[in-house]
């Protein structure tokens, strides 16, 4: 049988891992596909110097190259919204298929990209959008089809949870770390979507969609970034058993569908608590399989080569299927996706790690405990240090019990109004994953 023919749109960092892992593993490649995979065109801007592309013909225009009519599948791995949408509608349009590990594009155009690919009859592929290299698309949308999601956590953006990896294990800070993450080349080209919470919020609303069938929804995602965590709260948590992470949470409730990025405490012991580096994870818990994590590089050349590649693999195997019978983008037939709605932050739960900086004055405590008990919030444990030397104030550190946000924000606001707290009173969430 003739191979398929691949087109390679941009040769970076992802383009070239997927150019050298086609050409040194075509052989297992091509007896698991059924078929060989030939790259047939490429489109980039430079040449890159871990790439030796031969003959390869070569474009600088990548919408070249879903016009060619020899190219069976597109695969598209030039980042950003606009002209990687453009490519791809292109693509579809013309009647090929499609692989991206564009993980933007998927969350925010995700939705009209597939009713145009349903249209066509064409796949489009995006394994290597969430998590890089670890499979866990494919294990929710195929492995754990038999269950009711319950909840979806992971750590996947490598550059925080890199980042924080480090102030923990280190005691450096924010700023110092980023530095290295970037010259790394792990953090996206605008690194306020790394520690922002925006990429990993991408990446959450990919999974929630294939997790609960609901539309991608990522407006409606709530992301706080890592920037304003201190060393002190990292410490504090680790007094208190737990380790902070930047997590992505989707949780399927009663009310709606909890679509949230934010710093996490959770308890040390936790496999995900002790995952560390530019390392991702997910957890997935499902009704009958309970709990299951999937771990491993989110990030770098060949772990997401790895993705688009073995999405290559399923595009050349369902090339023969009948477009009705394939597995569906989203996991769930397009005319069944739900509209349970996504809730505002606002009403999500969780239990909360607080500071509160207060002078060293007798029933303070009485007073901030008084306020929690008032709307409802439950004390698990409470840690008081010595009053800095500084400025003589007393750090309070408070782990409550789960309670929704609404009155965690009100509790906050009482407790700010205090004379005797000082400052803003710190708030990071905790999961127990379990
Ligand atoms: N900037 C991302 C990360 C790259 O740090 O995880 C992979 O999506």
């Amino acid at each position: 049988m003739k191979p398929v023919k691949v087109g390679i749109c941009g040769l970076g960092t992802v383009g070239s891992g997927t150019f050298n892992v086609l050409k040194r593993n075509a052989e297992e490649i091509a007896r698991r596909a059924g078929r060989g995979i030939e790259v047939a065109q490429i489109a980039q801007r430079r040449p890159n110097p871990h790439c030796d592309t031969g003959s390869t013909p070569i474009t600088a225009d990548v919408l070249a190259v879903a016009d060619n009519p020899e190219i069976d599948v597109v695969v598209e791995l030039i980042g950003g919204y606009t002209l990687a949408r453009e490519l791809v509608l292109r693509a579809i349009a013309n009647g090929k298929h499609v692989v991206t590990a564009n993980k933007a594009l998927i969350a925010v155009h995700g939705n009209e990209i597939f009713a145009r690919a349903r249209e066509q009859g064409v796949i489009v592929a995006f394994e290597a959008s969430v998590a890089g290299g670890i499979p866990v698309i494919k294990a929710l949308r195929e492995g754990l089809a038999a269950n009711r999601i319950n909840w979806v956590a992971g750590i996947i953006n490598g550059t925080g949870n890199f980042i924080l990896s480090e102030m923990r294990e280190k005691g450096r800070t924010f700023l110092n770390v980023l530095a290295e993450a970037q010259a790394l080349g792990y953090a996206e080209a605008d690194p306020t979507f790394d520690v922002e919470g925006i990429d990993a919020a991408h990446k959450l609303t990919i999974l929630a969609s294939i997790a609960f069938g609901i539309p991608l929804q990522f407006d409606k995602a709530y992301t706080e970034g890592i920037t304003r965590l201190t060393t002190a709260d990292v410490g504090y948590a680790e007094a208190l058993g737990y380790r902070i992470k930047h997590l992505g949470v989707a949780r399927s409730t009663a009310q709606g569908i909890e679509l949230r990025v934010h710093p996490t405490l959770i308890p040390a012991d936790r496999l995900i608590a002790n995952v560390n580096g530019v390392m991702n994870a997910v957890m997935v818990n499902g009704d009958a399989v309970g709990s299951t994590l999937f771990y491993g590089a989110g990030a770098g050349r060949e772990p997401t080569a790895s993705a688009v590649v073995a999405d290559l693999v399923d595009v050349v195997r369902a090339m023969t299927s009948d477009p009705e019978n394939r597995v569906p983008h989203l996991a769930f037939q397009p005319d069944a996706l739900s509209d349970h709605p996504v809730l505002p932050i606002e009403s999500c739960e969780s239990a909360y790690y607080l500071r509160i900086q207060a002078k060293d004055h007798p029933g303070v405590l009485a007073q901030v405990a008084s306020i929690l008990s008032a709307r409802g919030i439950n004390i698990e444990s409470i840690m008081q240090k010595e009053a800095e030397e500084h400025d003589g104030l007393v750090p309070m550190i408070l782990i409550t019990h789960r309670v929704t946000e609404r009155h965690m924000v009100e509790a906050i606001t009482a407790l700010e109004a205090l004379d005797d707290v000082i400052g803003d009173v710190v708030r990071i969430r905790v999961e127990h994953l379990n």
